[in-house]
């Protein structure tokens, strides 16, 4: 997969994420620096800002550590909504049917880089 078309800005090194863990990263989205969470899958990474869709407070209990219940689902710290790691929908808890907004993220070469358009 090349990166070439589009910009991309490195992120963290995949080696650095656990399998079917996660990381807490800083991004630059439309301008704006956020609290992006990812996760990795083998030798792939999804992304979502670390904003709960519910009453918009971070995802994780301290930074970089994020809850996962044993469903497989990442569990927003702050009131416990359950978000599907497949598509960020909250598939349980006080936003049900809400999304994570998920942020475009791929790996090449061993790094995990935040695409952007332009
Ligand atoms: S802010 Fe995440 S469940 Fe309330």
């Amino acid at each position: 997969m090349s990166v070439s078309d589009v910009s991309a800005t490195p992120l963290i090194a995949l080696e650095r994420i656990t399998d079917e863990g996660f990381a807490e990263v800083e991004g630059c989205i439309d301008g704006d620096h956020e609290s992006l969470v990812l996760y990795r899958e083998g030798d792939e990474v999804r992304g979502w800002l670390n904003i709960c869709p519910h009453a918009g407070r971070r995802l994780d209990w301290a930074p970089g550590q994020f809850l996962k219940s044993k469903a497989g689902d990442l569990v927003c710290a702050a009131h416990g909504a359950s978000f599907s790691l497949t598509d960020g929908e909250c598939v349980a808890g006080p936003c049900k049917g809400d999304r994570l907004r998920s942020v475009a993220v791929q790996v090449h070469e061993g790094q995990v880089f935040l695409r952007t358009s332009g």
